[in-house]
This record gives structure tokens, C-alpha cells and sequence, in this order.
């Protein structure tokens, strides 16, 4: 599957896809070594394995996996697709330091107990000049999100909070604004290309909005995406980053 086709140009995803199709363009012809850390059921992996690149998806859920599997093999990239039960926080433990090309690390920074470590271990399983893809929660989405929708106490309390959370009731551990996550990724000696914001507007629509014109839609996430204020109450932080 070529990496423009439109099941993968929703709004939700639109700014990630475009930042890795412009870094697997500067390899243009290469089967790449990509890591997904955290991968999940494979929503980025299975792609990335049609388009001819091999990726190993560690993550901590077997339930994940096995789908991923058999996302796979209907896709029929089985042979491309390694799963691997295992801590994102231990990716020397399924990977030769400094061999891959590309690590993905989409919305797993926001939900395991050692962020930093995590991003350690992706910094050592690059190969110098290798590419991250990040993607975080955004804290002031989230405070917009519970104020607009009437959740004022909640959106007071996160918004007062170190990590960005609601106490006790929270689906992340932590939420992020470009800053923290940039200095994050610096920390473990990565060099931050690009921060985009992804689902600037997506999620504001109503679906009856969204669905008239998604192309629209997708054409106004892409140019909002890059540019603050806009970029900063997007749902998400997307950051590119690269090992030197
Ligand atoms: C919100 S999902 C994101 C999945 C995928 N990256 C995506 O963007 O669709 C978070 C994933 O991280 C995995 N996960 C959570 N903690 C982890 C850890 N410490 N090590 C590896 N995977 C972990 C979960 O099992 C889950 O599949």
C-alpha cells in the first residue's frame, strides 16, 4: 500500500503520516528498520510494513499483539512484522543499540511509570542520523476540552497539576505542552526537528461538519498544525526528533 492512500489521510493521523512519509522520502527506495514502541494493534506499524519496511512492535499487551498479528497476515506482511511482548523502557533487550533507522513512540509517553527511561531506550536503539516519531498527550487541550464541555473543577484541577492529570479518574499519568516534551527528548540527547500539533481542530467538529469535507478538514489540520497558538491546543503533540 503506498503511504498517500486515503486510509491514512484522516484528520486524526494526517500531520504524523505527512512528517514520516517526508522522513521515509529522504530514503526513498530503502526497506528501513522501524521500531514501534508501544505499537499497539499496529495502526502505524501494518502500514509501514506495506509500504516495504520491516518493524518490530514491542509492547506490553498481549491482547495487542495478537491482533496486531492477524492485522498482519490479512495484510499479508506477517513476514515483516515482528510482535514482541516487553517494556518500552528495555528496547535494548529486542533490538541491537544503535541499529534502527526509525522508532515510533506514539501515545506511550503519556501512560507508562518511567517516561524518561522510555525515551533513553529510544535514543539507544537509534542508529546515529535515525529519526523519532513521538507523540503525546496535550495538557491544554485537555483543560480546554473539560472546560468547553461544562467539567470546570476538573479543568481547574488539571490545569494545576505538575503532570497535567485529574486525580484518581484520569485515562493518562501525564499530559504535556511543547516545551516539557521537547526538553524530555533533549534530555536523552535527541535533537527536536519538528513539533506539530495533531487534531487541531478535528476534534471540535461535529461529525456532521467533519464528514461534509474531510478533505478540507485534513487540509486545514496540516496548515494549522505547525503553527502556535494553534498548534498548542492541539490534542496531541507530535515531535520529530532525530539521534545525532
Ligand atoms: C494508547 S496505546 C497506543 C498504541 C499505538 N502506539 C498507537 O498510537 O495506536 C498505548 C500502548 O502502549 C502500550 N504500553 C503501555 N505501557 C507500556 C510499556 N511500559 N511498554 C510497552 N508498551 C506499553 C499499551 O499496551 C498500548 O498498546
Amino acid at each position: 500500500m503506498e503511504l498517500t492512500h486515503p486510509r491514512l489521510s484522516g484528520p486524526r493521523t494526517a500531520v504524523v503520516w505527512a512528517a514520516l512519509r517526508r522522513e521515509l522520502d529522504r530514503h526513498q527506495g530503502q526497506s528501513l528498520t522501524v521500531l514501534d514502541a508501544g505499537g499497539g494493534t499496529g495502526g502505524f506499524a501494518v502500514p509501514l510494513a506495506e509500504a516495504g519496511h520491516r518493524v518490530t512492535v514491542v509492547d506490553a499487551s498481549p491482547d495487542a499483539l495478537a491482533a496486531l498479528t492477524r492485522r498482519a497476515a490479512e495484510a499479508g506482511v506477517a513476514d515483516r512484522v515482528r510482535a514482541l511482548q516487553g517494556d518500552a523502557d528495555a528496547l535494548a533487550g529486542y533490538v541491537e543499540p544503535a541499529s534502527v533507522d526509525l522508532v515510533l513512540c506514539h501515545s506511550v509517553l503519556d501512560v507508562v511509570d518511567d517516561p524518561a527511561g522510555v525515551v533513553a531506550a529510544v535514543a539507544a536503539a537509534l542508529r546515529p542520523g535515525g529519526a523519532a516519531s513521538v507523540l503525546v498527550a496535550s495538557k491544554a487541550a485537555a483543560v480546554l476540552h473539560r472546560a468547553i464541555t461544562g467539567q470546570l473543577a476538573a479543568a481547574a484541577e488539571l490545569l494545576a497539576d505538575p503532570d497535567g492529570r485529574v486525580a484518581g479518574r484520569d485515562t493518562v499519568r501525564r499530559r504535556y505542552d511543547a516545551d516539557s516534551a521537547a526538553a524530555l527528548l533533549r534530555a536523552a540527547g535527541l535533537d527536536v526537528v519538528e513539533i506539530h500539533g495533531v487534531r487541531v481542530i478535528a476534534d471540535l467538529l461535529p461529525a456532521a461538519v467533519a464528514d461534509a469535507d474531510p478533505h478540507a478538514v485534513v487540509e486545514l489540520e496540516l496548515a494549522a498544525a505547525a503553527h502556535p497558538p494553534y498548534r498548542d491546543i492541539a490534542a496531541q503533540l507530535h515531535l520529530f526528533a532525530r539521534r545525532p
